[in-house]
């Protein structure tokens, strides 16, 4: 064996005891220790912050804090110190910020700043909190008065705080009661309650981290509805939990669904997206409604095989509102800074998949997007020399992944699985990642997001069906870091 060779393997060996092997080359993840919601989104002068719920101490969930980092693309983050801090017993829950053009009085020498609005969590209870920043996000204080509203109540969480005409308006979790509760305030000090939405929808699970936002229809023809994404856990249609969302009207006081109460509408039908936020503050003139969720489930998350950081962020994902045929859908599709990581293109049209599979039989990569169409044949991602793969295709009119057979399954018996959802277009946009697989179908109106977790030498690609059957397909090796 030649020295080059020995080395190879023994970082190769090096790589997979560290567990460095499943970080993410395109998609968020702390440096170290836990993560869970992503927290605070926001966009201000050049930058978006993501904070996000943080364990400082461990790699398991505990004393709940704020991480931040920061980026110019959505892509590539910056991290930096923790923002809010675990204090006197009490945890930083999930939340939201907001550019407060000085309504809080709390601006210094400007005439915005970044205001978090926060649950802070005791074994007792769950209160709202405020905290400020006057040096963009990098350091934070804790308002002197807090809570801002305390209702007495153990499960009262998650506040996610917009503008709405002249006053802001926060959309917050009754997690057990199947509810959200929207409070409407002048200066984010004072709140005062204006209506409850709920149970409807997905009501076995509690109600976690809502967002509310309008939402144009797509092709510009000027409508737009309120979407209310409500996540639930467990209950999603994959086990565990999983994002909701409801289509209506909100006019400042009360959301109406526009579908009867019993509809159920999923953002995602994988297992792995849970506690989506979207960003507050996108320039105007961008206009996007772009949200990001946690690429996990409570089921399992804990025992995820990754180290030294445990729990990692979706691709930041573009949203709108599609007519299907089943009525008005969320449609999603990865923000479009993603093309700028594309890198080596590889590219057939009309071929056999025997002559597919000839042209792929050397591919090896672990961070890419394919288009493709599914209507012929079905995709083996993340192949490998032991027979590892994550089997992707149409059976009848369902989508599915399956990752039974995806690598590392055994570290909790509720990861192995096949996910479907009902999916009538074949058309897929498949982003691949060193443990994670996201699937766009159609116009993003059906989304699929597992994680994965295959060997190293897991990096094949291939098609599968009848070898003469015909396909195409685009293919983009993406940048790392
Ligand atoms: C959702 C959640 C939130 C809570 C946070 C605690 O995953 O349970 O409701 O604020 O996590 O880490």
């Amino acid at each position: 064996m030649t020295r080059h060779l020995l080395f190879a393997l023994s970082s190769m060996a090096l790589l997979a005891a560290s567990g460095e092997q499943f970080r993410p080359t395109f998609h968020f993840s702390p440096a170290k220790n836990w993560t869970n919601d992503p927290n605070g989104a926001v966009y201000y002068r050049g930058e978006y912050h993501l904070f996000y719920q943080y364990n400082p101490f461990g790699d398991v969930w505990g004393h709940m804090s704020w991480g931040h980092a920061v980026s110019k693309d959505l892509l590539h983050w910056n991290h930096l110190p923790v923002a809010l801090a675990e204090e006197n017993g009490a945890m930083i829950f999930s939340g939201s910020v907001v550019v407060d053009p000085n309504t809080s009085g709390f601006c210094i020498a400007s005439p915005d700043c970044l205001i978090a609005i926060y649950t802070a969590h005791t074994p007792a209870f769950q209160t709202q909190h405020i905290a400020v920043s006057n040096d963009l996000g990098r350091t934070w204080k804790k308002y002197a008065a807090n809570p801002v509203i305390d209702l007495g109540m153990k499960d009262f969480r998650d506040p996610k705080v917009f503008r709405h005409a002249d006053k802001w308006v926060m959309v917050v979790a009754i997690p057990l009661e199947q509810k959200v509760r929207f409070f409407a305030s002048t200066d984010l000090k004072k709140w005062d309650a204006l209506s409850d939405f709920g149970p409807q929808g997905a009501i076995n699970g509690a109600w976690e981290c809502p967002d509310l936002f309008p939402l144009p229809f797509f092709g510009g023809s000027g409508n737009s509805k309120w979407v209310l994404s409500v996540n639930v856990n467990p209950g999603a249609p994959a086990g565990g939990s999983g994002n909701q969302y409801f289509i209506g009207e909100f006019d400042g006081k009360n959301f109406r669904n526009s579908n009867s109460a019993d509809v159920k509408l999923w953002a995602d039908w994988g297992k792995d997206f849970y506690a989506s936020t979207s960003f507050s503050d996108v320039p105007r003139k961008d206009g996007r409604r772009i949200w990001i969720a946690w690429f996990s489930n409570w089921l399992y998350a804990r025992e995820e095989p990754t180290t030294p950081f445990r729990g990692i962020m979706t691709i930041p994902r573009t949203l709108s509102l599609r007519q299907t045929k089943d009525g008005l859908r969320l449609a999603q599709t990865p923000v479009a800074e993603l093309s700028k990581l594309r890198r080596r293109k590889i590219e057939m049209h009309g071929v056999t998949i025997a002559q597919a599979n000839r042209r792929l039989d050397r591919f090896a990569s672990k961070a890419y997007e394919l288009q493709t169409d599914l209507s012929n044949a079905s995709l083996l991602l993340r192949v490998g020399p032991e027979g590892e793969q994550t089997l992707v295709g149409f059976e009848s009119d369902n989508l599915f992944m399956d990752r039974t057979h995806s690598g590392n399954v055994g570290f909790n018996k509720e990861f192995p699985g096949i996910h479907r959802a009902p999916c009538l277009p074949r058309n897929v946009r498949v982003l691949v990642d060193s443990s994670s697989v996201e699937i766009f179908a159609g116009n993003g109106e059906v989304v699929m997001s597992d994680r994965i977790f295959p060997g190293l030498r897991s990096t094949g690609l291939q098609f599968k069906g009848v070898p003469s059957a015909r396909i195409s397909f685009t293919l983009w090796i993406l940048a790392g870091k």
